[in-house]
């Protein structure tokens, strides 16, 4: 059976970790998680692009072999995936054997067909972007600064007929409106195709860059870094093999906005179909988070360490915050502010408070364990149609990407547990000697658990380590899939409610 196969980007290795990496890789693990609580069998990639002019030169600067350089930064992101508890099956590195003979094969076959051949060309070339740029890049005369020095160079090389597969590609885009996700990005992806496609150049001669996967039919060549990165989605999942057929095609391609045109939506497609393998079946593309206005990357991004926020906070609540801020798609504003404000809010107030009332009500007025509800009366009634509500658009909110949304929806549903507890004021009831009190003060603390149980299970993608401590707590399993667990119900009644519980420390 085939699997939901979803990739994140593979980072550069020449230089460590930021927010923008560490974001994309909570997305794309919201994706896969969301997807396996929906019951799909979900195979989720991620890894490190190694080889290129600035691996080399980072390398060459700490005066290492470029392998031992990667080692080391590779061994930085695995630490991060850890660190935010990123359930990918594999993390791949293009400096391994197995993906190099899938990179040498396609080219091999490519070769051999007719769609790579040998041209000199003079232009103007970008170490930063590692691309010949043309003067129609320019912006008032100038080069963009993105990227850094200009050299005009002359070169022989190898080109990828690319052009000639441009009307195929334009087909394929219209068939698919959804092949990248925001639909606003497919429009500007047809735009660019108005435009004639120039062949690709895919290769590098070795005098200028050693560090690359050599052409197999030149050893005075090494390959393109595009070429042999964007690859790494097929090499991974055994390409030539049997099993390749158990994830291809690819259900999505997460991606940074800066990464979809060219590479990601013209030469991936045009690759793969050159070489007879189908297209992928969406890209997702998200936004940039900047901090104070520009892009977070290495250089500007000395402010915020996702690292040390994550030591901080803990994993989880970096998790809700990058997906309750950011809309899928657009760019979004990072400060620690910003993220103090929904950690103590959302997180503290709303939801860490709630559990930790409720054991403490546990403790003081029952045995310790969930009480029977009774028949519901009004404030039970808006709530149980609160949840119904709430799940249905969420669930739609998952399947969609609309995380944020998914997000907004379940913590409403927690404020109104809130208003509900101030309703019912289990605490005053606690007084009373009439027994109709008694069952309502039972029926308040059954309900209170039970839409906990609720949103702990809704938040599972985002929150998972909380999540299974909440749930603990209420006597609650972690259902593996969501489907039989998300009706309301009496599942709770009898289970051992835990000790008081501070989910999210004060800050
Ligand atoms: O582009 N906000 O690697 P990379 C959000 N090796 N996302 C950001 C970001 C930001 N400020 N900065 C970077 C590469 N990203 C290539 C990919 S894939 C075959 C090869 C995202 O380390 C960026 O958009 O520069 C990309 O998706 C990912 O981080 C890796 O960026
Ligand atoms: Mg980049």
């Amino acid at each position: 059976m085939k699997s939901f196969y979803v990739t994140t980007a593979i980072d550069y290795a020449n230089g460590s970790p930021h927010l923008g990496h560490a974001y994309e890789k909570v997305l794309t693990d919201v994706v896969a998680r969301s997807r396996r609580q929906m019951g799909v069998p979900v195979h989720f990639l991620t890894g490190m692009d190694e080889h290129g002019q600035k691996v080399q030169q980072s390398a060459r600067r700490e005066g290492v072999e470029p392998i031992e350089y990667t080692t080391r930064i590779a061994g930085q992101f695995q630490q991060l995936c850890r660190d935010l508890n990123i359930s990918n099956d594999d993390f791949i590195r293009t400096t391994e054997p197995r993906h190099r003979e899938v990179v040498q094969s396609l080219l091999q076959q490519l070769y051999d067909q007719g769609d790579i051949y040998q041209a000199e060309y003079s232009g103007y070339y970008s170490t930063r972007i590692e691309q010949f740029v043309t003067e129609r890049d320019q912006v008032d005369g100038q080069w963009p600064e993105e990227f850094g020095e200009i050299q005009e160079i002359t070169e022989t090389n190898y080109y990828f007929r690319q052009g000639k597969y441009q009307e195929w590609l334009v087909g394929m885009l219209r068939d698919n409106e959804d092949f990248v996700v925001p639909r606003f990005r497919q429009k500007q992806v047809l735009e660019f195709l108005k435009e004639p496609l120039n062949d690709l150049c895919i290769s590098r001669p070795v005098e200028r860059l050693a560090w690359g996967i050599p052409l197999p039919f030149d050893e005075n060549f090494v390959t393109y870094v595009w070429f042999d990165a964007l690859t790494n989605y097929i090499s991974a999942v055994g390409y030539g093999t049997e099993r390749f057929s158990d994830y291809w095609p690819v259900d999505y391609h997460v991606i940074g906005k800066d990464i979809l045109l060219p590479p990601h939506s013209v030469y991936w497609p045009i690759m793969l179909h050159a070489c007879g393998i189908a297209p992928p079946q969406h890209l997702l593309v998200h936004g940039w988070w900047t901090i104070s206005g520009a892009k977070m990357s290495k250089s500007t991004g000395a402010g915020v360490d996702p690292l040390a926020m994550i030591g901080q906070y803990g994993a989880d609540a970096f998790r809700y915050f990058v997906m309750r801020e950011m809309t899928v798609g657009q760019d979004s504003e990072f400060s620690e502010e910003l993220f103090l404000t929904r950690y103590n809010s959302d997180l503290g107030n709303d939801l860490g408070n709630l559990l930790s009332r409720l054991l403490n009500m546990g403790s003081r007025y029952t045995d310790s364990r969930v009480p029977a509800a009774g028949e519901p009366g009004e404030p039970e009634r808006q709530v149980r149609a609160h949840w119904a509500e709430t799940w249905e658009g969420a669930l739609e909110d998952y399947r969609e990407f609309l995380f944020h949304s998914a997000l907004e929806r379940t913590f409403g549903f927690i404020r109104g547990l809130n208003r509900y507890a101030e309703t019912r004021a289990p605490w005053k009831l606690a007084k009373s000697e009439d027994p109709a009190d008694r069952v309502l003060l039972e029926t308040s603390l059954a309900t209170l658990a039970e839409g906990l149980r609720l949103a702990g299970n809704a938040l599972l993608p985002v929150l998972p380590e909380v999540c299974a401590t909440l749930l603990d707590r209420i006597g609650a399993p972690v259902p593996e899939v969501w489907e039989g667990h998300m009706e309301w119900g009496t599942s709770l009644e009898g289970q051992g409610l835990g000790e008081r519980t501070i989910l999210f420390p004060r800050s």
